[in-house]
């Protein structure tokens, strides 16, 4: 039996995962599908259970229905359950399970940022945002910044790291005592108004990571690089976080993952 999967957003188009997962599948030799599904926030909940009455195994969950996944779910995995939002639903015996694969995603990639992280800023409120500040529980003070500050104050109390919650217009205080600056807003990303923040106030040794990956380079990134900060793009995550959603629908964990990175970057470079 096929194996089918798949990822739920809005937009969708960009979406580099069923290039991963299906690429994978064919590696491990399971018989397997993994579709892009675009579907708009008022159809979500009505699109997710039919695919479940047919037949999918799960689904991955992208920008704007990361919340949305998280309150549908039947049953909600203790990452899910911390960040109050859900990249992944499996469907098992007519119930939804919520989980969050995004905070193991993020803290692979912290691996290989060597700075020790002190002060960081995240720029955005959702879902994407909540797993980050989860992965940075560690991180001595997380300020995070967001449009609409009601939301940046909810993440904060839901978190263990030391929070506070910020509007725009702190940033050029906040970012001069930052050595991680972390965008996890949609803005940059092909299609979307642009992130414009001026860098000047973030200090030499500051590190910057952008959730967006496409492009692969986002003007955000370039900026970071021309004032000589170390910066870095989204894909790490999305293949990162790839790996226990993999594990999930198929039960076989995937050793070689800069493969599959190394790949992306030459189709997408
Ligand atoms: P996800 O769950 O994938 O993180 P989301 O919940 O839609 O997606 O969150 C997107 C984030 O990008 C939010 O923090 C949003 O700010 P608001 O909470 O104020 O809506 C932010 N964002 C999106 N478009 C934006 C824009 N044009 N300007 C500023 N922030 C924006």
């Amino acid at each position: 039996m096929v194996i089918r999967t798949g990822v739920v957003g809005h937009p969708i188009s960009h979406s580099l995962s069923p290039k991963i997962y299906n690429t994978w599948f064919a590696d491990v030799g399971i018989a397997g599908q993994y579709e892009a599904v675009d579907v708009v926030p008022e159809n979500f909940e009505t699109t997710v259970r039919q695919l479940a009455r047919d037949g999918w195994r799960g689904v991955n969950v992208t920008i704007p229905h990361k919340t949305a996944a998280y309150e549908i779910a039947d049953y909600r995995n203790p990452e899910a359950e911390r960040v109050g939002a859900a990249n992944l639903l499996v469907f098992s015996e007519g119930k939804i399970i919520a989980d969050n694969t995004d905070v193991a995603g993020f803290r692979s990639c912290l691996q290989s940022i060597p700075t020790k992280t002190n002060r960081a800023v995240v720029l955005g409120a959702g879902g994407a945002a909540g797993a980050i500040i989860a992965a940075l529980s560690s991180c001595g003070e997380v300020s995070i910044v967001n449009r609409t500050l009601s939301k940046a104050g909810a993440l904060s109390e839901r978190a263990d790291a030391k929070t506070q919650a910020y509007t725009w217009d702190a940033l050029p205080d906040l970012l001069q005592n930052t050595d991680f600056l972390i965008n996890t807003t949609s803005l940059g990303m092909t299609g979307q108004p642009r992130l414009e923040i001026d860098l000047a106030p973030l200090p030499q040794q500051a590190e910057v990571y952008d959730i967006v990956y496409t492009p692969l380079e986002t003007e955000f990134l370039k900026a970071a690089k021309a004032r000589g900060l170390r910066a870095v793009g989204g894909l790490s995550m999305l293949v990162y976080q790839a790996v226990p959603s993999f594990k999930a629908y198929t039960g076989v964990e995937i050793s070689d993952v800069d493969a599959m990175l190394r790949s992306l970057e030459e189709v997408c470079g």
